[in-house]
């Protein structure tokens, strides 16, 4: 059933409190349609009553607007684009101020709850991808390491009619090992750790372009960002995200990938190709990466912006908080 808004029901309350305090009073005041000063009488109450409905129609509508208006910023509120909040309206009466405070307090606490775990649940996920990534390294690594030994051992004495089937399984074994060491610099890029931001994104970036046989040029200006941990896991997985939309929807000729240390207090990351660029109903039939990527974004501190590439082609641009820059 459709609720009637209050503003209505106020109106219409209003509306039947005055006609039928007019009717009661001209019934006891015995008013006589029939003559003609009864009439004229009756005209001027007619008249008063529209002019008092207009003018509560009126003065009723100014009092509601700023409820009407912290009804529509709640509508609209969007805790993935924080900092929204309901501004002071002209005309606010003391209870709804108070329900607007209420209200960009909830915003507030909400916002930074939600930051707070879902930065929980980040460093738990990469926490528990570095921990698959460390066991598939050292102990299955380790497996397949020593059987690829046993089996050169085996086919050095071996009967010739076996060799060729002992060369293909170790061709097999040493292939497994290198998908099994791709797989777990994708879980957790050991170079971050080892290396540092900047190497790590120049491997990235490399290993995207033999892999997918498409020229990936990544340039840094010469200042190293001094990022947080946090941070740098942030600015990785979105590079490794955005490549990853690139081989898979692209279907570009070149991809470059930029990072600049700037002006200290920020760090900009850009990854552009010259591919199809994105197609308007992405919304409908995309998933959860540029999601992700924005989200992971805004838990930096940073924002993340998805623009077209002169000339054609899709841009993403990352800028994160920095602490500063050093000279690289
Ligand atoms: N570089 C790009 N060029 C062209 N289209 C792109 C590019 N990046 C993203 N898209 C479009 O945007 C959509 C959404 O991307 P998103 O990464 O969110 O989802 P996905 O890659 O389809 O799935 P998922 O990342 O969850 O595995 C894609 O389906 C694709 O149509
Ligand atoms: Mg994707």
């Amino acid at each position: 059933m459709r609720r009637t808004a209050l503003l209505s029901q106020v109106l219409a309350v209003n509306t039947l409190l005055v006609v039928g305090t007019v009717f009661a009073a001209s019934v006891a005041a015995r008013l006589d349609l029939g003559e003609a000063a009864g009439t004229r009488q009756f005209l001027v109450l007619v008249a008063a009553i529209l002019a008092t409905l207009l003018a509560n129609n009126f003065i009723m509508r100014r009092r509601f607007a700023p409820l009407e208006s912290l009804t529509r910023t709640m509508e609209c509120v969007d805790l993935t684009i924080p900092g929204m909040r309901a501004q002071h309206q002209d005309g606010e009466s003391a209870d709804i101020t108070r329900l607007r405070q209420a209200f960009n307090l909830m915003l507030a606490r909400l916002e930074s709850e939600r930051t707070g775990s879902a930065t929980a649940v980040l460093r738990a996920q990469e926490a528990e991808r570095a921990r698959v990534a460390r066991d598939l390294h050292d102990e299955v690594n380790q497996a397949l390491a020593a059987v690829s030994l046993r089996l050169a051992a085996t086919a050095e004495h071996a009967p010739p009619e076996f060799a060729e089937e002992l060369a293909e399984t170790q061709r097999l074994a040493g292939q497994a090992m290198q998908e099994l060491l791709g797989l777990a610099r994708e879980l957790r890029p050991a170079a971050l750790d080892d290396h540092g931001l900047l190497p790590a994104l120049r491997t990235q970036v490399r290993l995207f372009g033999e892999r997918w046989s498409i020229p990936a040029h990544f340039a840094a200006d010469g200042t190293r960002p001094l990022l947080g941990e946090f941070e740098q896991l942030v600015v990785y997985r979105v590079v490794q995200e955005a490549l990853s939309n690139i081989a898979r929807h692209a279907q570009a000729k070149k991809v470059k990938v930029t990072v600049l240390g700037c002006n200290g207090t920020q760090v900009k990351v850009s990854i552009s190709d010259d591919g199809v660029g994105l197609s308007p109903d992405r919304g409908r039939d995309g998933g959860s990466g540029l999601v992700g990527m924005r989200e992971r974004a805004l838990l930096a501190g940073g924002r993340l912006e998805v623009v077209p590439t002169p000339g054609g082609g899709t841009t993403v641009e990352l800028t994160v908080r920095a602490r500063g820059t050093g000279a690289s």
